[in-house]
């Protein structure tokens, strides 16, 4: 059935692709974004709230208006490094903002979340791949802003019959394949984009962090997840979650790619040479995060599509190719 739908932070990377797919299986959608850090060509105009997160009366005011049934909820700041030399700025949006959108759910009698998490809840884990089941012991703050929303949906679950479910990104990655919707963060911190900037020849080189990690190549190993999997990830959860129930699940591709395999990959795709050097290790990177994505496959009958490294890079090289300068080009 037809679902009226509000996506919040609706305008950022993950949120864009998953508000268009959502659209597209035929639910009525609007998008809620402060465009702090959003994109408004990301998003269909017509469709584009602009509010604050913290703003519960508002919040409520759209929900109310617009009939919102089902609420997705990506607005957060998510630099794990820049959590840890400014955690009130994570604490506030990420932990206090979250509360406001809470808040405006009750009073809308809004009963069906689906909240973007990610692998940092679960620090450096003892073991790889990754259940839901691995104790929830965050290094950055970042990862313990998330830890308590996702607590919070427990007791509100309990207390007041909200249903949801966290969804924990893996590395987000790529671009739409349409071509029209990509990775655009100012500063731009993540692997994938900085190595095409190099391509692009925007950067002279790549620094690696950290040589002497206990994997095979000594470089640190990620799960990446396109974002298009993700977005259809989103979709099978807003069909799933229940009033009065909550869950968390994985999103990862269940494949595990080195720092130097994601050059190498980046070196095939764009036919440059990308020098690399090697720099220190980046304080809280654990040297492996593979998820174990059971649940999900389970729970939400949800197979992610991209499964090698490569072919994530290709869709996103031609996202940079077309947009060099992100979303403004
Ligand atoms: N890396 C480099 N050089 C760079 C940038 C990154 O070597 O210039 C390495 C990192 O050390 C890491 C890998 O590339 O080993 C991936 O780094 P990203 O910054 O792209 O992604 P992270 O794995 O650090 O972060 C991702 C998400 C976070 C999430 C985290 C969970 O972006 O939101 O996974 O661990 F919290």
């Amino acid at each position: 059935p037809r679902v009226n739908v509000l996506v919040v932070g609706g305008a950022g990377y993950v949120g864009s692709h998953a508000a268009r797919r959502i659209a597209a299986a035929g639910h009525d959608v609007w998008i809620y974004d402060n465009l702090s850090t959003g994109h408004r060509e990301a998003c269909l105009p017509e469709r584009l709230i602009e509010g604050e997160l913290a703003d519960r009366k508002t919040l409520t005011k759209v929900l109310t208006d617009h009939k919102i049934e089902a609420v997705l909820h990506f607005a957060a700041c998510c630099y794990v490094g820049e959590s840890v030399t400014q955690p009130a700025k994570y604490y506030q949006n990420n932990v206090v903002g979250t509360l406001a959108l809470l808040d405006a759910l009750r009073a809308a009698e809004v009963s069906r979340l689906v909240f973007s998490s990610t692998t940092a809840v679960y620090g450096t884990p003892d073991k790889v791949p990754i259940t839901e089941d691995t104790p929830l012991n965050p290094i950055s703050p970042y990862g313990f802003t998330k830890r308590v929303v996702e607590h919070a949906l427990v007791d509100y679950a309990h207390a007041y019959g909200l249903g949801s479910i966290a969804l924990r990104y893996f590395n987000a990655s790529g671009a739409s394949r349409e071509g029209n919707l990509g990775e655009d963060h100012a500063p731009e911190t993540h692997l994938i984009p900085l190595v095409l900037q190099v391509a692009l020849g925007q950067r002279d080189k790549i620094t690696i962090f950290g040589d002497d990690y206990p994997t095979e190549d000594g470089t640190c190993v990620r799960d990446y997840i396109h974002v298009e999997d993700l977005a259809e990830a989103h979709l099978l959860a807003l069909d799933a979650v229940e009033p009065g129930t909550c869950n968390a699940m994985n999103l990862g591709s269940e494949h595990g790619a080195s720092v130097l395999q994601v050059v190498e990959a980046c070196r095939e795709v764009t036919g440059h040479e990308i020098p690399v050097e090697f720099g220190p290790r980046r304080e809280g990177d654990p040297a492996e995060l593979i998820a174990d994505a059971s649940r999900a496959r389970e729970k939400l009958g949800w197979q992610p599509e991209f499964t090698d490294i490569r072919s994530i890079v290709e869709t996103a090289w031609q996202w940079h190719l077309e947009h060099p300068d992100g979303y403004s080009s």
